[in-house]
């Protein structure tokens, strides 16, 4: 989008590729392969963001209760650790849902009237358009420029309108739903993103009970499986898919060796299902697709993650269970 107000303080940036193309793309390849899997950052079109929503105030779900705590509790901690020497800076969230965390810091911000521009990457339409809407009326004076579109493509864009100091922000254990290599390749194409001096802030759910865990991703309201399902209906629904909801059942797994919380749907006959007009896929009865993982962490692996890849872990920051994580990481 072209902004010719010279005065308006908000903008959304839009990606230019087809978003369409690739999700059929990255639909076939996954369920074309041995064993089939889906990606789970398409859960979030407008009734997977609505089912997010119920899932982060479901009784089961903590991590995100454990972050609003840390956000809520240690603000000018964490503001004073983010905010430099002063100068005007971009804050990037990347993936910045409903932005009600990331709000306890924008206040805080503003508040001190400290110079900065809040900058959300999220690659649901539906987001972006709300929070440039609600924001500068809950935050008044916020300068906001909303990107909408996949993490690095919009990283690149916000990098070609403005050379300040960055701080991103990576909140909510995100990082939890890469398999570890894509983890870490993650940190280092973030790293060459970034230059000597930027931060990052970013969220891990920490390893803890078993069944404390288990118990977030199978909740008993069914919502983590709508959740699930809703990815189904949405291929049905845009790439003109023909799933038999009924005839798949949600499975969620957690290992405490690993720290892999995985679910998957399970087909539960012999069938086949078509795509876009494409060959009919074969389900063989009680094969899976891999739908997500949310992977737990240690401390000291976050800690790895971050000297594997060009970070110095600065800044600590807990919940009062040691649950959950928020750690700044300065790159080197
Ligand atoms: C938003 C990716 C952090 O993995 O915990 C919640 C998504 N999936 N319940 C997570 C999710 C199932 C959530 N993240």
């Amino acid at each position: 989008m072209k902004n010719n107000d010279a005065t308006a303080q908000t903008q959304i940036i839009t990606a230019s590729n087809n978003g369409a193309d690739r999700f059929l793309d990255d639909v076939l390849t996954g369920l074309q392969s041995t064993p089939k899997r889906l990606n789970s950052k398409y859960f979030y079109d407008a009734n997977g963001d609505k089912l997010f929503q119920e899932l982060m105030n479901c009784e089961e779900y903590y991590p995100t209760r454990c972050e609003l705590e840390i956000f809520s509790e240690k603000t000018a901690d964490i503001c004073d650790a983010i905010m430099g020497d002063g100068d005007a800076f971009d804050l990037i969230e990347l993936g910045a849902g409903d932005a009600t965390k990331s709000t306890y810091l924008l206040q805080y911000l503003l508040d001190q009237q400290v110079k900065f521009t809040y900058l959300p990457i999220d690659i649901s339409e539906n987001v972006i358009s709300y929070l440039n809407v609600t924001l500068p009326v809950t935050l008044p004076g916020l300068q906001i420029t909303g990107l909408n579109g996949e993490y690095f493509d919009m990283l690149e864009k916000a990098a070609s309108i403005s050379n300040k100091r960055k701080v991103v922000l990576f909140l909510g254990s995100n990082i939890g739903n890469m398999p570890a290599a894509e983890a870490e390749a993650f940190c280092r194409n973030l790293h060459r993103h970034l230059s000597a001096g930027d931060m990052l802030l970013i969220g891990f759910d920490l390893k803890k009970n078993p069944k404390t865990v288990l118990a977030a991703y199978n909740d008993k309201g069914g919502i983590t499986k709508r959740f699930n399902f809703n990815l189904l209906e949405r291929i049905n629904r845009e790439l003109d898919g023909d799933f038999n909801l009924n005839q798949f059942e949600h499975y969620p797994t957690y290992d405490p060796e690993t720290g892999s919380c995985k679910s998957y749907l399970v087909s539960l006959a012999d069938q086949q299902v078509k795509i876009n007009g494409s060959e009919p896929i074969h389900f063989a009865k009680d094969e899976c697709i891999f739908m997500e993982i949310s992977q737990k962490f240690t401390v000291s692996q976050t800690d790895q993650l971050a000297k594997n890849n060009g970070f110095k872990p600065v800044n600590h920051f807990f919940d009062n269970k040691k649950w959950f994580i928020d750690v700044i990481w300065v790159a080197e």
